[in-house]
């Protein structure tokens, strides 16, 4: 008995669903740079991709051709923002997860408008990411609404003087005590010591710039370390 305790708590099994249990710390790119997803999809490392408004204005692309490229990457998992009236999400988001079938993730935004959207799209078995949340209140909401992730906005509550990662601690330790199973998707990050505190604090998920990503490879004593061990080597060799 004692084990099983230790199990559940250890792999927080009455919280998420069963095909999550080994997949914890998902790393998401929050990018619609088709060519950088491609480079850094291909190391085996990233889970998914985010992508907003903006970031797809800034590729300068039709967004729907952006997710047809990520899709045949063979990326799992697209956060695809839909926008305008209740009724406007609604039918976009139903026709975009008709098209891109279950790697599609409807992203509507925390209002009234987009958790009944997010409401009615879970109900039918569709991923609703519910983005622009900045505190506690609105991810209970949405967990209630079916979230299947919540994305709190670490950098942005930074800029206001608010604790980002405290909010996504909130929002992480009140689905932990209540069993949601709605996932706790950390954003707007900046640095990769937010993304690590994100998963410290909670967070299954990071989505990051990819210039992040590059930089949790780096550490200046490997670069150090390793500089050592190639002059070592090579007189090792002579
Ligand atoms: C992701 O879902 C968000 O749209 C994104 O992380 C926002 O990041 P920003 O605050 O840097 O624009």
């Amino acid at each position: 008995m004692s084990t099983l305790l230790t199990l559940i708590k250890k792999y927080d099994i009455l919280r998420g669903s069963k095909t999550d249990l080994f997949f914890f710390m998902k790393i998401f790119l929050d990018t619609a740079e088709t060519d950088v997803i491609s480079k850094y999809f291909s190391t085996g490392l990233v889970d998914g991709v985010t992508t907003n408004p903006t970031l797809i204005r800034k590729s300068g692309r039709n967004p729907e051709d952006v997710y047809q490229e990520i899709k045949d990457m063979g990326v799992q998992d697209i956060s695809m923002e839909v926008v305008g009236s209740d009724l406007e999400m609604y039918d976009e988001g139903k026709r975009l997860y008709e098209k891109f079938g279950d790697v599609c993730t409807v992203k509507v935004p925390c209002t009234r408008e987009g958790l009944s959207v997010c409401k009615a799209l879970s109900d039918q078995g569709v991923k609703v990411n519910v983005t622009l949340i900045f505190c506690a209140a609105q991810a209970v909401l949405a967990a209630k609404a079916g979230a299947t992730y919540v994305s709190p906005f670490v950098g942005r509550l930074d800029d206001q003087s608010v604790a980002g990662l405290e909010v996504v601690r909130s929002i992480s330790e009140l689905y932990r005590i209540h069993g949601m199973r709605t996932q706790v998707l950390s954003a707007s990050i900046r640095s990769v010591q937010r993304a690590i505190r994100s998963w410290y604090n909670g967070a299954e998920i990071c989505t990051m710039p990819p210039k992040v990503f590059d930089q949790m490879y780096d550490h200046i004593l490997t670069d150090k370390g390793l500089e050592i061990f190639d002059n070592d080597w090579k007189q090792v060799q002579q």
